[in-house]
């Protein structure tokens, strides 16, 4: 099946197709010290990162080629050849500083013997560099390369097809052949190609395929850089995109003033981010993020989708929604990841069924894909405009991936979901509650391991997401657009929705006395040398106790007790959100280290309560998921609390959100609402105190002690690890459907 999509969707085939979905993309992004090139012209789509040129530490420089297509591209780290003695200050010896540039106006996309298409870039270079450790191919193997401290595969070992001191082609041939019965390999290409003056000296590897070859980049010395021009180019399939107009509505169609506003400027690409958005979004799948992440993941698609939908058309919000429903495994589980291309190969090699080559792997370790999808249909079918009378045919589509309807696939999942909801149903114990699946160290969007503090009962898919699921299904059966649940004749989808959204909180609820939260916030600034002045700010919570939720659970249901931003999700997702609940979002947005917010945004963890003060390692400031802010997670806070403010009275907003009938019982409350409101306006300034970064992946600070404050650090730089941030992510654009209330007219 997988290669009947694949025909239909290269573009590079059929002029038709390039006709219909060509509007070219060429944007830049400087982010955690990268310079990021994006492009996309009727050849390709792909991404260009090089290390800064204003980088004046010494060192490697680094290029990377990203492009959806088979999720392929190249990595090649140059070295500075010639490390020189320098009189430094110090008196170490110094490198030299490497600079190597991208000539503005130099990429486009380029095509290659053989169906290859790529992307070229004409590089400058001010000294001599030598190619350290490359990497041609996979971007998965790639990402293995850079996030797991330079794991290398040798079966992804490229060989040195050809070279002269002008020319060199690096050839990477895929593992496997399109399909067993063909004997037609694909592959990816990294060529450089001289500029004038320039010159390569190529020692061949001396054991065949196995060690890499020494190729020197030779420039002439004086004031002149080098050139070179490198090209990337691979036969996989080159995906449509969707270009800003068939993203996002026409100004004029939005149906409400507050959707008006946010679409200034998206449709008709005169806001830069709509060309960002584009770029990750593709007729048949919307990818996560780049360069990392340019596939399908499902949870970023969701989620995503969530937040844009009320700005989205029909078609865009269809193929995200599609993309998550052809790939949905037989039991009805959904699809976190997929892996396609020479990646697919190695996989299923590892996974001992090579016989499957390279076909497409999909993962479904993930806990919480499952349960976006009900919420996003029923928001979509139910509530906006756009998915107003478009159920039937949506659900009546064949999908191409897999046999069946789109309708088929879904009533699977639903009932899937529903077998996992009714343990907890009828007996609401800890064991209950949905875990991590057996020997998986991650299951939600907190995907590292140390990212829930080793609990593997998360708090956002017990409190949040299950009974968000079960209630966007029942609204749907409701409706008459999707069938009852045929595995529980007898009963009410919604008496099990409210077990859960009743139940599953307190189990995560963490109560401290004032003394003992004092005495740990005072060993906490030390540990994570922040300043005791932190905490003199004033504590909105009245009495001194300290109360809050848990991230998640042990197996043992003891908490794990890090304050934490996923009550975000249930501010965004759930019904019948308590005061009480939302009393704890309340305290959760103060100042950090009692709170998340700093200058620079609000951290999705922090272990400063935490009996377990091993935790403060674990979730410190260079961990993934640690003291660090995730753009998304700021944006689900704030549209959640449009989203439960807005049940309580008009507002403006982007999104549709129909209050319950009748409303809360705490819109009565008017003091109560207003700590809602200083909450949420706190938030506002948090978040904006880096509004430069929000369309980026994740960021970590720096805090000063003089001043008292935070900056924005680069997580690249300080995780152990090297896991770096996405310059763009297609979740923290979900910031495009959410108003800024301090912009509100
Ligand atoms: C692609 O676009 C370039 C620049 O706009 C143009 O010169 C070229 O003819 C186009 N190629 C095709 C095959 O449409
Ligand atoms: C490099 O330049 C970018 C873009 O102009 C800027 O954002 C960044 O802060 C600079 N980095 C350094 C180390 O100067
Ligand atoms: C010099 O370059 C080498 C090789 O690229 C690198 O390993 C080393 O860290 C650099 N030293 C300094 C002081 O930048
Ligand atoms: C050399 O390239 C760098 C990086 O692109 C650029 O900043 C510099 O101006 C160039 N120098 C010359 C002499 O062209
Ligand atoms: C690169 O070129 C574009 C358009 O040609 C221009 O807008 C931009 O300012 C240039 N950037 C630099 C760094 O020269
Ligand atoms: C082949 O793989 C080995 C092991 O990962 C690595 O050390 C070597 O540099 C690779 N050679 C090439 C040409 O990729
Ligand atoms: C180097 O190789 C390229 C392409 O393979 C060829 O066009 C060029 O003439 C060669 N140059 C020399 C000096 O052999
Ligand atoms: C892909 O390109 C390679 C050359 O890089 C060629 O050997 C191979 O036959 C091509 N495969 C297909 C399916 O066109
Ligand atoms: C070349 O590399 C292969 C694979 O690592 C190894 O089996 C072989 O012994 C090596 N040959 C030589 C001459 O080093
Ligand atoms: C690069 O190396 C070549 C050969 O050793 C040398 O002639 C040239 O001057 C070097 N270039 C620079 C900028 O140092
Ligand atoms: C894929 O390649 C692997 C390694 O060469 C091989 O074992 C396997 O049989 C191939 N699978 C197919 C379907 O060709
Ligand atoms: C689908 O995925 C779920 C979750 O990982 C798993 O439990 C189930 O066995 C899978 N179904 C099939 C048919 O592989």
């Amino acid at each position: 099946m997988w290669s009947v999509v694949a025909l239909l969707l290269f573009c590079n085939l059929w002029l038709a197709c390039r006709a219909q979905n060509v509007s070219s993309l060429n944007f830049y992004v400087s982010s955690g010290g990268n310079d990021n090139y994006f492009l996309r012209d009727n050849l390709t789509t792909a991404q260009i990162l090089l290390t800064s040129t204003n980088t004046t530490v010494g060192g490697p420089r680094r290029f990377v080629a990203a492009l959806p297509a088979g999720n392929s591209g190249a990595l090649v780290y140059f070295l500075p050849s010639s490390p020189v003695n320098s009189s430094s200050t110090t008196g170490a010896s110094q490198n030299t500083t490497l600079t190597v540039g991208m000539i503005n106006g130099t990429m486009k996309g380029v095509t290659e013997d053989y169906d290859n298409v790529g992307v070229q870039a004409d590089l400058t270079f001010n000294e001599n560099a030598t190619l350290g450790v490359t990497i041609i191919g996979a971007v998965r193997a790639m990402r293995d390369y850079v996030e797991g401290s330079g794991t290398m595969h040798e079966i992804f070992n490229y060989t040195l097809y050809s070279y002269n001191t002008t020319n060199i082609r690096l050839h990477r041939q895929y593992i496997n052949t399109t399909n067993s019965s063909s004997s037609i390999y694909k592959g990816a290409d990294l060529y450089l190609i001289a500029g004038s003056g320039t010159k390569f000296s190529v020692t061949p590897g001396n054991n065949g395929t196995y060690t890499p070859p020494t190729i020197d980049i030779l420039v002439p010395s004086g004031s002149q850089n080098g050139t070179v021009r490198v090209k990337v180019v691979t036969n996989e399939t080159s995906l449509a995109g969707l270009n800003p107009q068939s993203l996002f509505l026409n100004q004029s169609s939005g149906s409400t003033p507050g959707i008006q506003l946010a679409l200034n400027g998206l449709a008709d690409g005169s806001n830069p981010v709509a060309d960002q958005v584009s770029f990750l979004t593709y007729s048949n799948k919307f990818t996560a993020g780049g360069w990392r992440f340019l596939t399908y993941f499902g949870r970023d698609s969701l989620i995503a989708l969530r937040l844009l939908m009320p700005t989205l058309t029909s078609e865009a919000i269809e193929a995200a929604l599609g993309a998550v429903i052809e790939r949905a495994n037989s039991t009805g589980a959904l699809c976190h990841e997929e892996t396609i291309g020479d990646y697919a190969s190695f996989v299923n090699m590892g996974n001992n069924m090579s016989y499957l080559g390279n076909q497409p792997y999909y993962d479904y370790k993930m806990i919480d894909t499952d349960l976006y999808l009900l919420p996003a249909l029923s928001h979509y079918f139910l509530e906006l405009p756009q998915g107003k009378g478009r159920a039937a045919q949506f659900l009546a589509r064949n999908a191409t991936l897999q046999n069946g309807t789109y309708g088929q696939i879904l009533n699977r999942t639903i009932e899937y979901n529903f077998a996992r909801s009714l343990p907890f149903y009828v007996n609401s114990t800890p064991q209950n509650l949905l875990a991590f699946r057996p020997g998986q160290p991650v299951g939600n969007w907190r995907d590292s391991n140390e990212g829930t503090g080793y609990g593997p009962v998360p708090f956002d898919v017990n409190t949040a997401l299950v009974p968000a699921s079960l209630r966007a299904t029942d609204a749907l059966a409701q409706a008459g657009i999707i069938p009852t649940v045929t595995s529980w004749p007898g009963g009410n989808i919604s008496d099990v929705a409210a077990v859960w959204e009743r139940e599953a909180p307190v189990l995560f609820e963490v109560t401290i006395d004032s003394s003992t939260a004092q005495a740990r916030l005072q060993n906490f600034v030390k540990a994570a040398n922040l300043s005791t002045s932190l905490l003199s700010q004033n504590s909105t919570t009245s009495s001194g106790n300290v109360s809050f939720y848990a991230l998640s659970l042990m197996a043992d249901g003891s908490p794990v007790e890090v304050l934490n931003s996923d009550l975000s999700f249930n501010l965004l997702y759930g019904t019948n959100v308590s005061q009480e609940f939302l009393q704890h979002v309340v305290d959760a947005l103060q100042p950090y280290p009692r709170g998340l917010l700093t200058n620079i945004g609000m951290l999705v963890a922090n272990p400063a309560y935490d009996s377990n003060t091993t935790n403060i390692e674990v979730l410190n400031r260079a961990a993934y998921h640690g003291t660090v802010v995730w753009s998304f997670q700021q944006g689900l806070m704030a549209g959640g609390l449009l989203r439960q403010l807005g049940f309580c009275s008009p507002i403006t907003t982007v999104d549709i959100n129909p209050p319950p009938q009748p409303p809360p019982s705490w819109c009565s409350n008017t003091t109560f609402v207003q700590a809602l409101r200083d909450a949420q306006m706190r938030l506002w300034t948090s978040i904006n105190g880096a509004k430069s970064q929000i369309y980026s992946e994740v960021w970590s600070y720096s805090f000063n002690n003089a001043t008292n404050d935070f900056s924005v650090a680069d997580l690249g730089s300080l995780s152990p690890e090297g896991t770096e941030s996405d310059a763009i992510q297609l979740w923290s654009y979900g910031f495009l459907g959410i108003l800024d209330p301090y912009t509100i007219p």
